[in-house]
Formats: structure tokens, C-alpha cells, sequence
């Protein structure tokens, strides 16, 4: 081998070294980031868990002697000072709804359910049966545009998220349209991905990611109700599963939410 190309080969060779040097150095540090981001993770759940567990009971206090106050005093306070203690009864159950939702929040993954086979079209007849009273209102027909599979999750984490997804598929309808929902699965490689489209009122593209977000919410309370909180736990519940959500949606016409769980 001529000289020339020896020396090319040590040159390269020497900066292949430092670069391998350099990408174990990354690695420890991203490895170091990574517990770190854990660490703060299992902080703020529990934070959220203890102050919304420990605000529960003054709560309920307020709410009770509001209520008390209604019921032995109402009379003689008129009919101004009944309003004022109905909107604050109103403030107080919403409040409660908030905190038992945050709960729910931070419980997840804290229990210590296991993955089950489970068969997701029997799910979506569980899941219907307990929101029967809201199809029926609505005249909500719920379709399978595919056979769903029978796959390991955490069984009820999975009810809980086809429930949000489909409650609220049918609470964002249109008016004067009979809410008409797809669900579908496809399987892919690693993940099965799986859809549910809705007939509904359309989230416009700037809230694509937002929705996601603890308490996010496009509409007045008077117009819809809902704390904002169910899309949080469903994008958690799907993250617990190593899985990802995201929606495709044209305002006026329709939302499909998308969500993967991995196979293994
Ligand atoms: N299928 C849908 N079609 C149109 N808008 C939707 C749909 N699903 C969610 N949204 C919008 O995203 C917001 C957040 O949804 P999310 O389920 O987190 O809250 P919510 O339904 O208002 O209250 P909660 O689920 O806590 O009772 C909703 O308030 C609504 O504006
Ligand atoms: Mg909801």
C-alpha cells in the first residue's frame, strides 16, 4: 500500500476514534438528562396526587356548609342571595370534578395492574353499555370499520381511553346531526394504530397539539361541559402503553383521533 493512503487511513481512523469518543460521552450525558427528567416526572405527579388529594377535604367542607346554608337559611337570605349560593355551589362541584380528574391524572401508572390479553371489541361493547344513556340521547351510531384485535394492555386503562375518545366524539357533535363515529385499526409492523372519526363540530389546526394539554378546553362551559382534562389522560394513558396520539381534523366537518400501542 502506498504511503499516501496508509496516512489517509490513520487520519480517518483517528477521527473515527474521537468520534466514537465523543458519542459515548452523549450517551452518558443524554442517560444522566434522561433520569434526571424521571426524577421530575415522579415529582410533579406526586405533587399533583398529594395537592389534589390534600384539597379534597377543605373542599368538600365549603361545598357541604354552601349546600347547609341553602337549605336551613335559604329562605330568609332572598332570592339575589340564592343565586349567589348556587353559583358558588356550581363553582364548588366543578372544582371537585378538577381535582378528582387531576387525581385520576397522577394515578396513572401507579397501581400495580398488569398487562392482560385483551380482546378491544369486547371494550367497545363495555364502553358503550356505560355511556348507553348518551348514544341513546344523541342516536350516536358507533361503527367498526374493522375487526379490533386482541392485544396485551392494561385493561381498563384501555376502557378509559376508548371512553374519553368516544364521549367525546358524541359531546362535540354537530347540531342537528346524528353523531356517526368509525373506529379502525391497522396493523403496522411494531404498532397497531388505531383511529376513531368523528361527524363533529372540527378542531382547527392550531389546537392540533393544545388539546392535549391538563385543562385546555375551545369552548364556554355553558356550551359544552367538561373539565378539559379527559384528552391529558387519554395522551398519558397511550404513552404508559409506549404509544403515541394525535388527531387529524377539518373544523366544520370532522375529527379522526389516532392513537398506537406497541406490540411488545
Ligand atoms: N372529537 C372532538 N371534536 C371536536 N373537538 C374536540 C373533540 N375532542 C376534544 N375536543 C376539544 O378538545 C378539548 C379538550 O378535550 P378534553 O376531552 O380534554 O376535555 P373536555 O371533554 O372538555 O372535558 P373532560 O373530558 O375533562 O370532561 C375539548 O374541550 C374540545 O374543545
Ligand atoms: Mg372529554
Amino acid at each position: 500500500m502506498n504511503e499516501y493512503l496508509l496516512n489517509e487511513i490513520t487520519v480517518l481512523n483517528n477521527e473515527l476514534v474521537n468520534t466514537q469518543r465523543m458519542l459515548v460521552k452523549q450517551n452518558i450525558e443524554i442517560t444522566r438528562l434522561n433520569h434526571q427528567l424521571q426524577l421530575t416526572n415522579a415529582d410533579l405527579i406526586q405533587f399533583t396526587y398529594i395537592v389534589s388529594h390534600d384539597l379534597k377535604e377543605p373542599l368538600r367542607m365549603v361545598n357541604s356548609f354552601m349546600e347547609l346554608l341553602k337549605n336551613k337559611h335559604g329562605h330568609t337570605i332572598g332570592e339575589k342571595g340564592q343565586m349567589y349560593i348556587n353559583l358558588a355551589l356550581d363553582g364548588g362541584k366543578r372544582m371537585q370534578k378538577m381535582i378528582d380528574d387531576l387525581l385520576e391524572l397522577s394515578r396513572i401508572g401507579r397501581d400495580n395492574s398488569v398487562k392482560e390479553l385483551t380482546d378491544l371489541n369486547e371494550v367497545v361493547k363495555i364502553v358503550k353499555e356505560n355511556i348507553l344513556k348518551l348514544i341513546e340521547e344523541t342516536k350516536a351510531e358507533i361503527i367498526l370499520g374493522t375487526t379490533l384485535p386482541v392485544i396485551p394492555v392494561y385493561r381498563s386503562d384501555m376502557i378509559r381511553l376508548i371512553q374519553n375518545l368516544l364521549s367525546n366524539a358524541i359531546k362535540f357533535r354537530k347540531k342537528d346531526t346524528i353523531p356517526v363515529i368509525y373506529i379502525a385499526a391497522k396493523e403496522e409492523k411494531d404498532i397497531w394504530v388505531f383511529s376513531i372519526e368523528d361527524n363533529g363540530i372540527g378542531i382547527d389546526k392550531e389546537y392540533f397539539e393544545k388539546i392535549f394539554d391538563i385543562f385546555t378546553r375551545l369552548h364556554t362551559k355553558e356550551s359544552y361541559e367538561g373539565s378539559g382534562i379527559g384528552l391529558a389522560i387519554c395522551k398519558k394513558l397511550v404513552q404508559y402503553h409506549g404509544g403515541n396520539i394525535w388527531i387529524e381534523s377539518t373544523k366544520g366537518k370532522g375529527t379522526t383521533f389516532y392513537f398506537t400501542i406497541q406490540k411488545q
